[in-house]
């Protein structure tokens, strides 16, 4: 039996790919390659000792996603697949909720007509809103949200939680990503965004290798140790672990669960802007600017009931973190190939 991953060619999704590869499980990608490179496919063949099965699909194809359930032995999903751009999301939200909602629909309701009732998915600390207090755990009320992009993750725990109570056949996690930096230890895999990166860890190997010239740091009158933002920073290869234990999870219980995806320690901006000098050896020049709208001044995680329920919890240090995000950028000044 094997775990479809839909957006396993992107960030999270690719080395969630290498993860589950490497543990021995059937894996097999649908992805539009909207925000992707084809090329991310054979970074990760290359490092896994098994192949998978790919199909160019949108998640809003139901036709094309039958196909894939016609042709394989689809068991559980993982669903990546998303538009994920805060700003963006401001500007087209109609396309925000058609990609992400109305996907994530037709999506469950083919895995509904295929008896398909096994489901992982990526959700964001997002859904805690403005008001909660760090650290964040899993019992707090979430909504709130700002923006259009929030609003969709929110929605879709909503739908997810509604369906397994109108059925408790389902199995359902949702995982709350906390900010998921770093790339795989080969330096071949990481994070490739287009454009002027949005996030704080593109943007700074960005500005470390020469493409940009110095970093804004939005805002240092916010309530925390130094000024600047503090959040939950964690390595993108801890997050794809995690979701291995919450697929083996939704595999052995019915139920719905969620969990936190984080650290549990919160970083400044200018702590990160620090640990990546000292990892990299590259100075980061940055100006300090405006407070960006919509931005919280502190927000990490509890990862406490991730521990006690999956037996997972992150491993590994802001250093390797840096470390691990600079070696995919130098080695990728361009990031994936065409
Ligand atoms: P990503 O853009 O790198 O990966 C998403 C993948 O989904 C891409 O390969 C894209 O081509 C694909 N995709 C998008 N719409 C699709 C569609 N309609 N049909 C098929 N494929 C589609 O993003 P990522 O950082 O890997 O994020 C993965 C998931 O995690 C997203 O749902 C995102 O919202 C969520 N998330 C990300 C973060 C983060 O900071 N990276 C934080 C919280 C939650
Ligand atoms: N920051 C800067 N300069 C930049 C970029 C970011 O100072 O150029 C600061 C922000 O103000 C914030 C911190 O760095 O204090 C982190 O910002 P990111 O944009 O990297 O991350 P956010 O916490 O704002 O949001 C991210 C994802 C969201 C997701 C959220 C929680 O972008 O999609 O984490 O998972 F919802």
């Amino acid at each position: 039996m094997a775990i479809l991953v839909t957006g396993g060619a992107g960030y999270i999704g690719s080395h969630t790919c290498v993860e589950l590869l490497n543990s021995g499980k059937d894996v097999v990608i649908a992805d539009n390659l909207y925000n992707c490179k084809k090329s991310s496919l054979d970074r990760i063949r290359a490092l896994v000792s098994k192949d998978f099965k790919f199909y160019e699909c949108d998640i809003r194809d139901a036709e094309g996603l039958q196909k894939i359930f016609d042709n394989e032995k689809i068991d559980s999903v993982i669903h990546f697949a998303g538009l994920k751009a805060v700003g963006e999301s401001v500007e087209k939200p109609l396309e925000y909720f058609d990609n992400n909602v109305n996907g994530t629909l037709v999506l469950l309701d083919v895995m509904r007509k295929n008896n398909c009732k096994k489901i992982v998915f990526s959700s964001s600390a997002t859904v805690y809103g403005m008001n909660n207090i760090s650290p964040l755990t899993e019992d707090m009320e979430v909504g709130g949200v700002t923006n259009p992009y929030g609003r969709t993750k929110f929605m879709i725990e909503c739908i997810l939680k509604d369906l397994y109570t109108s059925d408790n056949d389902w199995s359902i996690c949702l995982l709350r990503y906390f900010n998921p930096i770093g790339a795989h230890k080969s330096g071949t895999m990481g994070e490739d965004p287009n454009g002027i990166p949005n996030n704080l860890m593109p943007y700074i190997t960005q500005v470390a290798i020469g493409k940009r010239e110095f970093l804004n740091v939005w805002g240092d009158d916010y309530d925390t140790p130094d000024g600047t933002g503090v959040r939950d920073y964690i390595h993108v290869v801890d997050l794809a672990l995690g979701h291995l234990k919450a697929v083996e999870k939704v595999e052995a219980d019915n139920g719905l669960f969620i969990y936190n995806l984080g650290t549990g320690i919160g970083y400044s901006v200018l702590d990160v802007v620090r640990a990546f000098e000292k990892a990299s050896g590259v100075k980061i020049p940055y100006k300090i600017a405006p407070r960006r709208a919509g931005d919280i001044a502190t927000c990490f995680s509890s990862s406490e009931k991730a521990l006690k329920e999956l037996g997972w919890k992150a491993e590994r240090g802001i250093e390797e973190m840096c470390e691990d995000s600079w070696r995919w950028q130098s080695q990728n000044p361009q990031g994936y190939p065409d």
